[in-house]
């Protein structure tokens, strides 16, 4: 796809590198609006957006969340806990229900892998944005992870990100470690980056490197200190032992002094390299307490960074069709 304009978001590898770009120079656009006293812009007054989390969040949900009330959508956000969903209520059935109300686009989290598509198939008529499904995917992740370097090194460059397209991407190395197999996160950063022009490689245990590995667009880095040591960006997994993990590793002390960006590792970084956690972290495993908070850490603007690049997502989905072409 060139361009999410009027259409869904369920799978960063769909997108061409015009489609990213157009959302990061979105995202760009809407940045300023955080600065604002009155942080909102009309865009989608009127607009109804539904939060459907069935799997736990802090980050996703409240970004988008934020997104859609600074694009002055309402949002109907159904606590997953405490609904019918509880009774036994299907999928589809809590779909219908909701689309009944009158909504635009519904932002769905859910822990089976298909379940943003299955919806897409529910409700033809609402825009949907995947933020998250089982082991698959999670493309607002991605694309923020993308608009976030590539804010950091048009601010080193002394630039503008905006108006640098793709360029900033071509010839970086990027180093993603950790959980590989069960990652959405790795899946969708894989697909930007490399989309955008960037080298990405993988490391972490043999057990946690997915089966198909040798049909993804990386190379396995063997010999991890050498990576970091090449790397621009290095990207930390969280080890997610709610999709048991820890049946992955012989122990996490074990899982940290090989694959841990500890304080010794980090001091062999690049002095450029810059190191990212999609969060939540679990400090002193993937990574030591001291490095999550180094200067070189973007870890925190990867969060502030969700909520430009879900507005962009929000408007492009559901603004970016004229009525003549609805
Ligand atoms: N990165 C991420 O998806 O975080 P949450 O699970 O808190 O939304």
């Amino acid at each position: 796809m060139d361009t999410i304009r009027g259409g869904n978001l369920i799978d960063l590898g769909t997108l061409s590198r015009d489609a990213i770009v157009e959302v990061l120079d979105t995202a760009e656009s809407f940045v300023e609006v955080a600065s604002r006293t009155v942080k909102k812009v009309p865009a989608l007054s009127g607009r109804v957006v539904a939060s459907l989390f069935y799997e736990e969040s802090t980050r996703t949900r409240l970004s988008f969340e934020t997104a859609a009330k600074r694009l002055s959508a309402d949002v109907l956000s159904l606590a997953v806990a405490s609904s019918s969903v509880k009774k036994g209520e299907s999928l589809r059935d809590t779909i219908a229900t909701i689309e009944a109300l009158g909504i635009d686009a519904v932002v769905l989290r859910h822990r089976s892998s298909g379940a943003a598509e299955q919806v897409s198939r529910y409700v033809p008529h609402v825009r949907v944005i995947n933020a998250g499904d089982g082991l698959h995917q999670h493309p607002t992740q991605g694309l923020l992870d993308a608009f976030t370097v590539r804010r950091a090194l048009a601010g080193r460059r002394g630039v503008e990100a905006l108006g640098t397209g793709a360029s900033l991407f071509e010839g970086l190395r990027v180093v993603i470690v950790g959980d590989i197999r069960h990652s959405r996160v790795a899946r969708s950063d894989i697909d930007a980056y490399v989309t955008l022009g960037a080298r990405v490689s993988v490391a972490g245990p043999a057990t946690l490197l997915p089966d198909d590995l040798d049909d993804w667009p990386v190379e396995v880095a063997t010999d991890l200190d050498a990576a970091l040591e090449q790397s621009d960006v290095v990207s930390l997994l969280r080890l997610q032992t709610e999709r048991g993990t820890g049946a992955f590793v012989p122990s996490l002390r074990e899982f940290t002094s090989t694959f841990g960006l500890t304080e010794e590792r980090a001091a062999r970084l690049r002095p450029e390299a810059v190191v990212m956690h999609p969060g939540p972290i679990n400090r002193g495993v993937e990574l030591d307490s001291a490095v999550a908070d180094l200067p070189s850490s973007l870890i925190a603007q990867q969060v502030a960074n969700g909520v430009p690049i879900r507005m962009a997502v929000l408007y492009l989905t559901i603004a970016g069709r004229t009525k003549e072409e609805r």
